[in-house]
């Protein structure tokens, strides 16, 4: 248990570099947690008005799922890590993002590094995931509604997948599944704000 476990916490301090904060303060702006929804995300700093950073910010929060899967992936066979340890360094990059030791445990809602946990999973699990996110965000305009969806789906692909036999690993499943729970748990002020009619649409910039 001895490399799963260090392999985990190596994805939990991945995990804990909040790119949203780390990009905005390279690129002189505005502390995304000051202002807008607050979140450490790349929608947040979407909101400061600059595409290039929050597509910075968005490409590598994913790489902090991403790496450490294909890490595990690439690598651990001959340390006797398997598809256990893909779960645990997908959860535990996860958790590194809402949770960061960096950044005082304050958090983002883990949408980014999520798909790209997924992704590393599997290609065409993070395919079906990004354009379910892209579909929602696309007709509705709420990003927050498109990830509520798109992490629903995801472990509902991964079990889909399974049936046609391109991955079946319960570690795995459990592991989307946890991370959609966390992910719904965090967007709970967001689930309220749709409900209410006030969640601020994609596009329209709000510096409260
Ligand atoms: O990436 C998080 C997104 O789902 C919602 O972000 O800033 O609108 O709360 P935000």
């Amino acid at each position: 248990t001895l490399y799963p476990t260090l392999a985990a916490i190596a994805a939990y301090l991945v995990g804990s570099l909040a790119f949203a904060v780390i990009v905005s303060r390279a690129m002189g702006l505005s502390d995304p947690r000051t202002f807008g929804s607050k979140n450490p995300g790349a929608t947040n700093v979407l909101r400061s008005g600059s595409k290039a950073a929050a597509i910075t910010t968005l490409l590598l929060d994913a790489c902090k799922g991403l790496l450490p899967v294909l890490a595990v992936r690439a690598w651990g066979r001959p340390y006797g890590l398997d598809e256990g340890t893909v779960a645990l360094v997908a959860l535990g990059a996860f958790l590194g993002h809402l949770y960061p030791v960096f950044f005082r445990f304050q958090g983002g809602k883990g949408v980014a590094t999520f798909i790209g946990a997924v992704f590393g999973i599997h290609w065409l699990l993070g395919v079906a995931t990004g354009l379910t996110w892209l579909a929602i965000a696309f007709f509705f305009r709420y990003s927050s509604l498109a990830s509520l969806v798109a992490a629903v789906f995801a472990p509902a692909y991964y079990l889909f997948g399974h049936r046609l036999q391109w991955y079946a690993e319960t570690p795995v499943a459990l592991a989307l599944a946890a991370m959609a729970l966390l992910l719904a748990w965090r967007h709970r002020e967001n689930i309220k704000r749709l409900v209410a009619g006030t969640e601020s649409k994609l596009g329209s910039k709000k510096q409260s």
